[in-house]
């Protein structure tokens, strides 16, 4: 499949689609359609509106400098949101708009097929797994109908103060050995469903560490 192609096909059809909530810039997304991580944010900000590329501002600046430390190149991942236009006044994305803009972010993530998905924050955690908990749930490797999904802070949340700065980093930390997991093949031996309450969670959502 060319991905490239697919991708510039699903930016066209949304930048076409009139019923989806919000009207300021579309913010598709970047990075490397063959990538092996996507981090997923909520929706973009001023800056993200103004320059049309997510995670530009200062949140975006310590993802981005988080995935540079690991010795990545920013390019080799690929960033984007769940709802990609800009709420007014920076607001959370409502249940609506989330709802409205999810068939596209689905389809998204089926042309990148990446090794790992990052939810950065509760919105984006939620799409995947509705009933985690940030707090408790960050830092978790997750299987989700064939999906490894690796929650983290949001990095706006990881600015406001040291404790939720250290977590943020920490599970950043751990994202080289997360990847190695999932393709390394040996994950079948290793799959657990943890405690009563996590199996609550469905049956569908294992932790894998
Ligand atoms: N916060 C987000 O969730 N996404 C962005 O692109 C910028 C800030």
């Amino acid at each position: 499949m060319d991905k490239v192609a697919e991708l510039d096909k699903l930016q066209n059809e949304m930048a076409g689609d009139k019923s989806l909530p919000l009207k300021t810039n579309l913010v598709f997304g970047e990075g490397n359609p063959d990538c092996e991580v996507l981090f997923i944010g909520e929706a973009p900000g001023f800056n993200e509106d103004q320059e049309k590329r997510p995670f530009v501002g200062r949140a975006g600046q310590l993802l981005r400098k988080n995935i540079r430390d690991l010795g990545w190149q920013e390019r080799d991942v690929y960033i984007t949101n769940i709802v990609k236009r800009r709420p007014p006044e920076n607001r959370d994305p409502l249940p609506e708009e989330i709802e409205n803009y999810k068939p596209y972010l689905a389809r998204q993530i089926e042309i990148i097929a990446p090794k790992i998905i990052v939810p950065l924050g509760r919105f984006s955690m939620n799409y995947f797994l509705p009933l985690a908990k940030i707090t408790r749930d960050q830092g978790k490797l997750f299987e989700m109908n064939g999906l490894f999904i690796l929650p983290m802070l949001h990095p706006a949340a990881a600015l406001r103060g040291t404790e939720a700065l250290n977590m943020f980093e920490g599970t950043f930390k751990k994202l080289p050995a997360a990847l190695t997991k999932v393709t390394s093949g040996k994950l079948e031996e290793e799959k657990e469903i943890t405690t009563p309450e996590k199996l609550k969670l469905e049956n569908v959502q294992s932790k894998l560490f």
